[in-house]
């Protein structure tokens, strides 16, 4: 027997198996289920970033190795960046990536010697401590909860976490967890940062999904926070370019280097046609974001509604793609999504972000308002039992 790496043992998704076998059973007896599990987007991007997409890969010249990102491209993110959240960059401040997953996978073995600390929001999004579990870093994960606004507390990390800590990963509006911060939150991290030497990593995904006039907030737009911050983000969610993958990664030349060796050495860059089309949406009237932005409050309001109706009163999110559904009385996390399947729909349990997810469910809106409205119904008899 051929054994595969120990470090395997710590990216077991036993959670989601169990999950994909129940509802693979269901798809297979025919019954119709309603998805709300994956943060994928379900709308296809702007028309006009498919059509240069089309047109490029009828090109004999687009095939080559990429290696790195275009000229064009970082100029479009700096253009970008500059017009949606007033922040000025130079291009030698972008480096592009395969998705921010790649950033995100990557980041800590660009970083981390053996006893160095990543400080992670739990729940988080699943790749911030696999990536640590993957360099052979060690974790310190800070619980978001109710009591804390679900935003990291810094003041209640100990003294010598900080003194071994090497990055700090934040992400708002995240995943699961939608919530926003203020500058001043922004403000004390980056004094954090500073202080302690730790470099503070703001995943900003779903930077355009913010709902009810909330502006979105970039780190790097506090002022000195590019002596210690920096920032991924992609056209995922924001432009539904999930399946096409770019995305890129900003802040100092410095702090970005360690990442742009590693990766010289695992890919060569992204297909220039899918470089193009991002370089065309990033620098779009960004009326696509506009309407897109509206379709998804306008999700989470028709199926609020609906839930609320039931009796349950799930917070109602300002931003993201996702509710974080604290469950009803009598139930876990576990036990919850697994009784939703048998009624016909899927979430994803709190647990499967982190210890501290549990107690939630992750609702994804990434169906239609009549879809939604029907998942809500569907969920009535978990809702009621209490
Ligand atoms: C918080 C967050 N960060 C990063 C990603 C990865 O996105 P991508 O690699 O498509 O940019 C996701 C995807 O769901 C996410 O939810």
């Amino acid at each position: 027997m051929i054994t595969p790496s120990s470090r395997l043992e710590h990216l077991a998704t036993s959670v989601f198996s169990d999950l994909a076998a129940k509802k693979s059973l269901k798809l297979q007896k025919g019954f119709d289920m309603i998805d709300l599990s994956i943060g994928s987007p379900d709308l296809p991007p702007p028309e006009f970033v498919k059509e240069c997409l089309a047109k490029k890969v009828k090109k004999n010249d687009q095939y080559g190795y990429a290696l790195s990102g275009t000229e064009q491209f970082k100029e479009a993110v700096a253009y970008y960046y500059k017009n949606r959240f007033n922040v000025n960059l130079a291009s030698n401040e972008v480096l592009q990536l395969m998705g921010s997953q790649d950033g995100l996978a990557h980041l800590a073995l660009a970083y981390l010697d053996k006893g160095d600390i990543v400080i992670v929001p739990d729940p988080g999004y699943p790749i911030y401590s696999a990536s640590v579990h993957i360099a052979g870093g060690e974790l310190y994960p800070v619980t978001l909860n109710e009591e804390n606004n679900f935003k990291a507390d810094i003041n209640i990390i100990p003294e010598e976490i900080c003194k071994r800590a090497k990055i700090m990963i934040v992400s708002h509006p995240g995943n699961p967890i939608p919530t926003l911060v203020d500058r001043h939150y922004f403000e004390k991290l980056i004094d954090f940062g500073k202080k302690h030497n730790i470099l503070i990593v703001h995943d900003f995904a779903y930077c355009e999904l913010l709902f009810d006039q909330n502006k979105p907030l970039s780190i790097l737009s506090i002022p000195g926070a590019k002596e210690t911050a920096i920032e991924i983000n992609s056209l995922s969610k924001s432009f539904n370019m999930a399946g096409s993958r770019i995305g890129y990664i900003i802040g100092k030349p410095e702090l970005l280097e360690p990442l742009a060796i590693l990766k010289s050495h695992i890919d060569y860059g992204v297909f220039h046609p899918i470089q193009a089309a991002a370089t065309q949406a990033l620098t779009s009237n960004y009326q696509f974001l506009e309407e897109s932005t509206a379709i998804y409050q306008k999700r989470r309001d028709v199926f609020i509604h609906e839930l609320h109706k039931l009796g349950w009163n799930v917070q109602v999110p300002q931003g993201g793609m996702f509710i974080w559904a604290k469950i009803p009385e009598g139930w876990t996390s576990l036990s919850f999504a697994l009784a939703a399947i048998d009624e016909g729909v899927i979430v994803t349990p709190g647990h499967a972000f982190g210890d501290g997810g549990e107690g939630y469910v992750r609702i994804a809106l990434v169906q239609s308002d009549d879809r939604l409205i029907e998942a809500a119904q569907r969920l009535k008899p978990l809702i009621t039992k209490l």
